[in-house]
């Protein structure tokens, strides 16, 4: 079972992609500080609790497990507190991941899939997304994430630094076996808050928006589900073993769905109404967010297999109604 690190591995998308790299046949180390992820996530090897701006700390990490790659998904991704506090997002997103780097450097580690974001595009010019398309993100949580991906190619290009970037839409859903699912706090994503409305547990829910220029007025996000995120980030760790480097991916459906049709596709689900209000837009919000995909179809060979809104927010509501 060949080892590899994955920091943010007690997070959301980490830890359901820990559990697809053991069914692949890899040793998943979890390296996580546990500020946002949850030990109790972490089931399928071995959880290193630390920082990965924490140089002596990663390089213990480094020299017990001899990883041959990391997958790197520990990150801030709240857009508004990016906003309010940069140099949170700078710090732990940029300088963070310079400092695992230079550790990966020194241990001669030299393959890394990084965790990007459709943020890296900013306000789309036409839709679905291509990775061609102009590279604008407009906050501060998408500069980090697109300096990353620039640090990246710079490794690369002097170091020989394999690495591939997945640039993931909506990440939406949970395990389909129950194990695993997305517990954020504080929780600021659509479907969580629908569901938790529907369950009585949260407030209604408010619906940011509904005068764009969209069929229902409503904004359209493309909602990828968590599982076949987690099934390309272990093709592409297999695609960077296999020598090939310093790409990068959109991972989407290529759907666009409404905040109108979540809400729907809860009460279907469920066969409760999720209570909610009409809102002002939020700020930063795009009108519509859907990916190419036909990148990592062709590259990775991947394909998404939890492609209906409506199973997607089966497992989300499954996961919810459980905890
Ligand atoms: N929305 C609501 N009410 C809410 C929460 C969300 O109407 O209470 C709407 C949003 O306005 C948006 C859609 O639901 O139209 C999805 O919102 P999310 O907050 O779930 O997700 P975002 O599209 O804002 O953000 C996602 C990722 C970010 C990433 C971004 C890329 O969560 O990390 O896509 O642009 F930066």
């Amino acid at each position: 079972m060949l080892p590899v690190l994955v920091t943010g591995g007690a997070g959301y998308i980490g830890s359901h992609t820990c559990k697809a790299l053991a069914r692949a046949g890899f040793t998943p180390i979890a390296v996580d500080n546990l500020v946002h992820g949850h030990g109790w996530a972490v089931k399928w090897g071995p959880l290193e609790q630390g920082d990965i701006g924490d140089r002596a700390f990663m390089d213990r990490v480094f020299a017990r497990y001899r990883p041959v790659a990391v997958l790197h998904f520990a990150a801030f991704i709240a857009v508004g507190e990016s906003v309010a506090d940069p140099q949170k997002y700078y710090g732990n997103n940029v300088a963070g991941t310079l400092t695992l780097l230079s550790a990966m450097r020194a241990a001669a580690c030299e393959r890394i899939v990084f965790s990007s974001t459709a943020a890296v595009y900013g306000e789309p010019m036409q839709v679905p997304i291509a990775e061609a398309h102009p590279l604008a993100p407009v906050n501060p949580y998408g500069r980090s994430k697109l300096m990353i991906e620039q640090m990246l190619r710079d490794f690369d290009h002097a170091y020989g630094t394999g690495s591939i970037c997945l640039r993931y839409f909506n990440a939406a859903g949970a395990d389909p076996d129950g194990e695993l699912g997305e517990e954020h706090d504080p929780e600021t994503h659509l479907i969580p808050l629908a569901v938790g409305a529907a369950l009585g547990k949260r407030p209604p829910l408010k619906i940011f928006g509904d005068d764009y220029d969209t069929p229902d007025g409503t904004a359209l996000r493309d909602y990828i589900h968590v599982t076949d995120l987690a099934g390309a980030h272990v093709l592409a760790v297999k695609r960077l073993l296999d020598g090939e480097c310093s790409e990068a991916y959109n991972l989407g459906t290529g759907t666009g769905n409404s905040v109108r049709e979540i809400v729907d596709a809860v009460h279907r689900v469920s066969g409760k109404e999720v209570p909610y209000d009409f809102a002002p837009r939020r700020e930063g919000d795009a009108a519509r967010l859907v990916a190419s995909a036909e990148g990592a179809k062709a590259a990775l060979g991947w394909q998404p297999k939890y492609t209906d809104i409506e199973t997607i927010v089966k497992t989300a509501w499954r996961w919810h109604a459980a905890r």
